[in-house]
């Protein structure tokens, strides 16, 4: 499974970058202005230090403005990839930049049937959100198991993006179930690492090390 992180925060995608198992890059319109900068050189430089695909999102409600936005945003970069909201506009977007080789991402997608529709419209990937459904009392993962049983069924080749991350058990059913993608915020990444035997096995193989005579270092 590819690991995304889902900001707009340079010094973070340079710190996941150095861990080496940073694949990609999705934004959205409030992480890009968490940020506070200006849209393009946010961009830019994220663009500079990702190799993966970099989701970037349109703010158009219909198809003609998002084709716009969309072939502007892919002239940044050629790991652009064009973030469409799932909606009837939306996927008319969809169609018209996906002929055009701009690969899409259809985002706020909350049901299987909605996943279906993006794939059909010849969507390269598709976001739906976990800990949105969570929030509701919902079970965001039961939404990922049904979209890989359908995109299973019919050998769909679009990409499952689990989208709206919450914690470290999000990434691992993420995992067990076989999605594509999970892109997730700094802070579950950071907590990927953790575990409390590791860090106590650390401090005796050093309180043990201190024992070693003659040490080279
Ligand atoms: C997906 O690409 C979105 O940017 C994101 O995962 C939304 O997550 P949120 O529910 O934490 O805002």
């Amino acid at each position: 499974m590819k690991f995304f992180l889902d900001t707009a925060d340079i010094d973070q995608i340079r710190t996941a970058s150095e861990w080496g198992i940073l694949d990609g890059v999705t934004t959205n319109p409030t992480l890009v202005s968490k940020t506070g900068r200006p849209f393009l050189e946010v961009v830019k430089e994220i663009l500079k230090v990702v190799d993966g695909p970099v989701s970037l999102e349109t703010v158009s409600l219909d198809a003609e403005g998002m084709i716009k936005e969309g072939r502007m945003l892919a002239e940044l970069g050629e790991n652009v990839v064009v973030k469409i909201p799932m909606t009837p506009e939306g996927m008319k977007a969809v169609q018209v930049l996906e002929s055009e080789g701009i690969p899409t991402n259809v985002t706020l997608v909350f049901s299987p049937v909605q996943a279906l529709i993006a794939a059909k419209a010849g969507a390269s990937y598709v976001s739906p959100f976990v800990g949105r459904i969570d929030d509701i009392s919902g079970e965001g993962m039961k939404l990922i198991r049904e979209v890989k049983e359908i995109f299973l069924n019919y050998e769909i080749d679009t990409q499952i993006i689990v989208a709206s991350v919450r914690h470290p058990m999000h990434v691992v059913e993420a995992a067990l179930i076989g999605a594509d993608i999970c892109t997730m915020p700094f802070a579950v990444m950071e907590k990927l690492f953790k575990h409390p035997l590791t860090d106590k096995g650390i401090d005796l193989f050093l309180k043990d090390w201190e024992k070693v005579p003659d040490k080279p270092f």
